[in-house]
């Protein structure tokens, strides 16, 4: 369980962050270092939507395959250099809260024929045999072939990367206000002067926009957010303990991805559905999904399920957050993260308390 975060700063911040969840206490963090006083305002509780859903795969090549990397524009790009960008903030993290977020950079088992979006030989991975394969997955399926491994590439628990962001914000006074949904940005001569809120106004000279797949319903900021959400179900199994049960690693298909928490859970995921903000899950996508893994790990198809669910992707205009100011003077935003959000988090955090911090 994500605690219940406390609230105990001045009412008027510096800025004023939309959404709790990775990316917004990502951000309130950084800003807080950075000497700001920083109030979180989240419509329910923190963390608790695509946040808590996801996988927390660090997947950038296999994710952003069909772009190139040495573009530095590209998302591809982006995504390496907040992959560069874990292991500090992971550490960072666990000194400041003793929360262990489990990252897990010890490499990424794709078992994948060619497909048009896979990166070129070279570009991260290597082919390797099926007994390579087989000593670091020794449940892996006899039948597979074409097995990539990414070995830079690898995993974190996203809730406890969560857990550690909202105990670090806790300690660095930011002002974490929860069941407080945001109606609009407030402006005054094209500048930002504060946020409508369910619970009244706030007042601040800067607001951030990290509402996820609900970030285009806050009007008001002179810009237009075309953000809208993109269900994916998710389910966990126990991971078991004899040799052909145990996987330690990422497993990566089109089919299904399979990835291990040292707590004893295997996470399954996942659909992309366009089914705007329903979140149900169906027995059929259940069962579609633990197919796909034990495609991969043949004892999946018997491990017992614990749990499943389904969160919300924020999917932008093709597929490419948005990162930076927009609209009046004072608004910024970061959305439309839509399947890499985790990933994203660091180079996202970093990038814009630096614009923030640079020009306030
Ligand atoms: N990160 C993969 C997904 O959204 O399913």
């Amino acid at each position: 369980m994500i605690s219940r975060p406390e609230s105990h700063s001045p009412s008027n911040p510096d800025v004023a962050i939309v959404g709790a969840g990775i990316i917004g206490l990502a951000v309130a963090r950084r800003l807080a270092l950075g000497g700001l006083r920083v109030a979180v305002i989240e419509r329910g509780r923190p963390a608790q939507e695509a946040t808590q859903a996801a996988a927390g795969m660090l997947c950038p090549r296999l994710e952003y395959g069909g772009e190139t990397e040495l573009d530095p524009q590209s998302v591809a790009a982006l995504g390496l250099t907040s992959l560069s960008l874990y292991p500090e903030f992971a550490a960072s993290l666990e000194d400041e809260t003793n929360i262990d977020v489990d990252l897990r950079l010890n490499g990424v088992i794709s078992p994948e024929d060619s497909d048009a979006n896979s990166p070129k030989e070279g570009e991260g991975y290597r082919v390797i045999s099926r007994e390579e394969a087989c000593e670091i997955v020794p449940g892996l399926h006899p039948d597979l072939e074409a097995i990539r491994f990414y070995p830079e590439e690898g995993s974190v628990d996203n809730r406890r990367v969560a857990a550690a962001l909202i105990e670090s914000c806790r300690r660095l006074g930011v002002d974490i206000r929860c069941d407080c949904g945001v109606r609009s940005v407030l402006t005054s001569t094209s500048r930002v002067c504060g946020l409508e809120t369910e619970r009244g106004t706030i007042e601040t000279r800067l607001v951030v926009n990290t509402a996820g797949a609900w970030a285009s319903e806050i009007s008001g900021s002179g810009s237009s957010i075309e953000i809208r959400p993109i269900k994916g179900q998710m389910l966990c199994l126990e991971q078991g303990t004899s040799p052909q049960e145990r996987v330690e690693h990422t497993i990566y298909s089109h089919h299904a991805y399979i990835v291990p928490r040292s707590d004893g859970r295997i996470v399954i995921g996942t659909t992309v559905e366009d089914r705007g903000f329903d979140k149900s899950v169906d027995d059929e996508a259940v069962a579609g999904l633990r197919d796909g893994a034990a495609r991969m790990v043949p004892t999946l198809a018997r491990a017992r399920l614990q749990d499943a669910w389904a969160g919300l992707r924020p999917l932008g205009v093709d597929e490419r957050p948005v990162i930076g100011p927009a609209g009046h003077d004072g608004h910024f935003v970061a959305v439309g993260h839509y399947r890499n959000g985790i990933l994203l988090t660091p180079v996202t955090a970093e990038l814009l308390a630096a614009e923030i911090l640079r020009t306030n």
